[in-house]
C-alpha cells in the first residue's frame, strides 16, 4: 500500500533540520546504550536511514524497517554505497509478518507518533528482543499539534507524556526505564523537545 512518505522520500534528507535531529538522537543513544560490534539492531520507521546509517558502523548488522517503500529505496541506495551490513524490510508491525529475531537493540526515531497502537508495538518490540536487549525510542514530547502543520495525515499522537510512555514500557515488560532529553527540534520558528526513552528486556 502506498505511504504518504513515499512522495517525500527523495527530498527528505535535503532538510538540514532532519539531519541535525537524527545526529542529536544518535548522540543521545550512544550515551545511553553501550553499543557493541556484535549487536544485531532493528531500526523501526527507519525512513531514509538517517539513524540506521549512523548506527551501522557501530554494530554487526541493522535491519531497517519502514512501511514506506519510497523511503526504504532511498535508504538502500545510500547503504549500497557503504561497507556496512544494512538490510531493509517494508513492514508495518501492526499488520505484517515480523522478521526473525532476536535483536540486541530496537531503535526508532520520530516514528512512534505515527503508530496508533503504541502499547501493542512496544509488546512486539519486547518479543523481538533477546534477554538483556535494549530499546531506544526518540520522539516528541507532548506538543500542541503545530509540529506537523500540513503533514498531519497519519499522525496519531501529538507527542508523548514521558510518565505515560514509561508506564507503557513497564506494562510491556521492560525494566531499567530511563527517559532523557535528546534534542530540541527547531521548526516553524519554535522549539519542540525530543526525548530518548531507553529500557532493557530483563
Ligand atoms: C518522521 S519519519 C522518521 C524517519 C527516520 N527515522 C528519521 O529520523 O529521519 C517517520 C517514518 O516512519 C515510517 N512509518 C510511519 N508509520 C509507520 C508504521 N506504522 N510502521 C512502520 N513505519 C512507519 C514512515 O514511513 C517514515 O519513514
Amino acid at each position: 500500500m502506498a505511504s504518504p512518505f513515499d512522495v517525500r522520500a527523495r527530498t527528505w534528507d535535503d532538510d538540514p533540520r532532519r539531519r541535525g535531529l537524527a545526529g542529536s538522537i544518535f548522540a543521545a543513544l550512544e550515551r545511553a546504550v553501550p553499543l557493541r560490534t556484535d549487536m544485531v539492531a532493528l531500526d523501526y520507521g527507519a525512513g531514509t536511514g538517517l539513524l540506521t546509517l549512523a548506527l551501522a558502523p557501530r554494530v554487526r548488522r541493522v535491519l531497517a524497517v519502514d512501511s514506506s517503500a519510497g523511503m526504504l529505496a532511498v535508504l538502500a541506495e545510500k547503504a549500497g554505497a557503504g561497507e556496512f551490513a544494512v538490510e531493509t524490510l517494508r513492514a508495518d508491525f501492526a499488520q505484517d509478518p515480523l522478521p526473525a529475531g532476536p535483536f540486541d537493540l530496537v531503535a526508532s526515531a520520530m516514528t512512534l507518533h505515527h503508530v496508533a497502537d503504541v502499547a501493542g508495538l512496544l509488546r512486539t518490540f519486547f518479543a523481538l528482543l533477546a534477554p538483556g536487549g535494549w530499546i531506544a525510542l526518540a520522539d516528541l514530547d507532548a506538543e500542541d499539534g503545530t509540529f506537523h502543520g500540513a503533514h498531519a495525515a497519519g499522525v496519531h499522537h501529538l507527542g508523548f507524556d514521558r510518565t505515560e510512555l514509561a508506564a507503557k514500557l513497564e506494562a510491556a515488560g521492560f525494566a531499567d526505564i530511563r527517559l532523557a532529553d535528546a534534542a530540541r527540534n527547531e521548526k516553524n520558528g519554535r522549539a519542540y523537545a525530543v526525548f530518548l526513552a531507553v529500557a532493557r528486556k530483563p
